[in-house]
């Protein structure tokens, strides 16, 4: 009876195991490790951004050894734990390749993100908040529009974009 468990337990093990591995990438990295490592630069680049803001800050109450340390940790996030994870997620492909991934960011944020934020938040009356998503929404078309043309004309060019 306890042979059967374990058989059972045995099978049950190399079955995770081959799901795992079959949702791994070519790279014979796991979805997960991929999921986590998007989260984790998102994460990074946040922190560098809001550590540039925290430096201003610190700078304009006259706390220039604040600032020096939130500039220098905005930096590390960025050019190092940002950047290294990039490279091992495999963010950055050929210019028409970033194109095509820019724009489908763009696009997501002008025609779902920042329009339905805008709604919600005119919704619920905060309509600073409203009004910033919606001016957010028209700068994001720009960006759109401007990755489109370049996109074409990286096209155009038979070697380009690698
Ligand atoms: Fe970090
Ligand atoms: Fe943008």
């Amino acid at each position: 009876m306890k042979t059967k468990v374990y058989i059972a337990a045995a099978l049950a093990g190399a079955l995770l195991f081959a799901v795992g591995h079959l949702t791994a990438t070519g790279g014979g990295m796991s979805r997960k490790t991929q999921e986590n490592l998007s989260t984790a630069m998102h994460g990074e680049a946040f922190a560098h951004a809001k550590y540039l803001l925290y430096a201003k800050q610190a700078q304009r109450n006259g706390n220039a050894e604040l600032a020096s340390l939130f500039t220098k940790a905005a930096n590390t996030e960025r050019l190092q734990h940002f950047a290294e994870e990039a490279q091992l997620a495999g963010l950055v492909g050929n210019d028409a390749d970033n194109l095509k991934d820019a724009i489908k960011g763009e696009s997501y944020e002008v025609d779902t993100m920042y329009r339905e934020f805008a709604e919600q938040a005119a919704a619920a009356g905060d309509k600073a908040a409203a009004d910033r998503f919606e001016e957010v929404r028209h700068d994001e078309m720009a960006h759109r529009d401007a990755f489109k043309t370049a996109l074409a004309k990286v096209e155009t060019k038979p070697s380009a974009g690698r």
